[in-house]
């Protein structure tokens, strides 16, 4: 049983998929490691932390061709993957259907991380969560650092320095790191999100909730989409919290569909100049009608970032973080010293994505058209990897 830990090739991506303490952890299960050489460097983690834990360091096709490969980003070269192994990474399984069409056609068993069950079972393998995490705590960073203010207020002897404001739109895993950094860097905080049990966490992080409308959940604990009515409400109620806000970090997406608007270009020629937006849904469609993926946009003396992947500014931790939840997820697969799939298993199964030449997940299939999948579970699979 070999694992194959890829070196990644997204411009921009410093993280890698296994450090050598996770690494260490397979070699302890009895798998091979396989890293391709300089996987880990950007990440802070030179080849001979890895070789010192037993693995070995190859090129990149010998790691692709392991019986397990663990990705950030899914390689370019699936080609190289081997009918039967399996692929685990965040593969965009719900949007990016030409890779899922290519691993279905060459029997790679696509294991992808933005599936994973949000069940408390499965919150030690949550990758959307840790990378979130990380990724509202460089949101803050990345505003304070470009904001002409400071944050925190300061009594000096030149004078008094009053707080920066900060408005936090969207209260998932990373806004509410967004809220917690900017607070302790000094800034006051308000916060808002449609799911209205988020005022009482917006609260307990010491920031303000801003009354604007919320609605309840879908039945998997996710936003949905609003209607029109709605979202004209939001934007009345947010308005004069954007005017007054010094930064601006907004993180709302809704799993599957474009990001919500939030921010209208007339709100943000309403800002103070010099201020800062941080549109961290910028790769999803944005929550700021003028942001734009990866640029930094000046509207109005407005300077609005749109970063689509913060995490990898913080790469080390990011990267421990992630390797983690692999470890735990691959925890479930582990067969004594073999590596086995079993899809009755409530959190592999939901991860799967294609296996055995087939588009296993019903979100996958319902995006492709197909009929729900019929499978005979108490089957044993053919060509489990081992
Ligand atoms: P996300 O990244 O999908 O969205 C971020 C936030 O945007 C969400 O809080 C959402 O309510 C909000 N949002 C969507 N549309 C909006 C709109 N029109 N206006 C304002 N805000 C809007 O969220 P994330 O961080 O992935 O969390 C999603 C859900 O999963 C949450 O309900 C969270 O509590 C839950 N969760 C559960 C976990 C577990 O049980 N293990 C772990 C992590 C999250």
């Amino acid at each position: 049983m070999r694992v194959g830990i890829l070196s990644e090739s997204t411009p921009g991506e410093r993280r890698v998929a296994a450090t050598p303490q996770t690494a260490a952890t397979f070699i302890d299960w009895g798998w091979q490691v396989d890293l391709e050489a300089g996987a880990g460097t950007r990440a802070g983690f030179p080849d001979d932390q890895y070789t010192e834990a037993g693995a070995n360091v190859v090129d990149g096709h010998t790691a692709r061709s392991a019986s397990v490969v663990l990705c950030v980003n899914p390689p370019e070269q699936i080609d190289d993957l081997t009918a039967g192994a399996a692929l685990v990474g965040f593969l965009d399984p719900f949007v990016d259907i030409e890779l899922v069409t290519r691993l279905q056609n060459n029997r790679i068993t696509a294991l992808a991380v933005e599936a994973i069950p949000r069940t408390t079972l499965a919150q030690s393998m949550d990758a959307l969560s840790s990378q979130a995490n990380i990724g509202g705590y460089a949101a803050a960073l990345l505003a304070a650092m470009n904001s002409p203010k400071l944050l925190p207020m300061m009594v000096t002897a030149a004078g008094t320095i009053p707080p920066s404001r900060a408005l936090i739109l969207g209260v998932g895993v990373a806004g509410l790191q967004a809220i917690a950094t900017a607070r302790r860097l000094g800034a006051v905080v308000h916060a808002y999100d449609i799911r209205p049990e988020t005022k009482e966490q917006v609260e307990s992080l010491g920031a303000k909730f801003v009354a604007a409308p919320t609605e309840e959940m879908d039945e998997g604990g996710y936003a949905k989409e609003v209607g029109r009515d709605t979202q004209a409400a939001q934007h009345a109620a947010l308005a004069p919290h954007v005017t007054e806000a010094d930064i601006v970090i907004t993180t709302a997406q809704i799993p599957g569909r474009p990001a919500p608007l939030l921010i209208t270009d007339e709100m943000v020629a309403g800002m103070k100049p010099g201020s800062v937006i941080v549109d961290m849904a910028a790769g999803s469609g944005g929550n700021v009608a003028a942001s734009k993926p990866d640029e930094v946009v000046e509207f109005s003396g407005v300077h609005i970032y749109g970063p689509t992947n913060l995490p990898a500014q913080i790469p080390h931790d990011a990267s421990r973080m992630y390797a983690r939840n692999l470890v735990a997820l691959l925890e479930r697969t582990r067969d004594d010293d073999s590596f086995r799939i079993d899809l009755d298993d409530e959190i592999i199964g939901g991860t799967t994505i294609t296996h055995q030449g087939e588009v296993i997940h019903p979100r996958t299939r319902q995006v492709l058209g197909l009929a729900e999948h019929q499978t005979d579970r108490a089957e044993e699979p053919e060509g489990d990897t081992e």
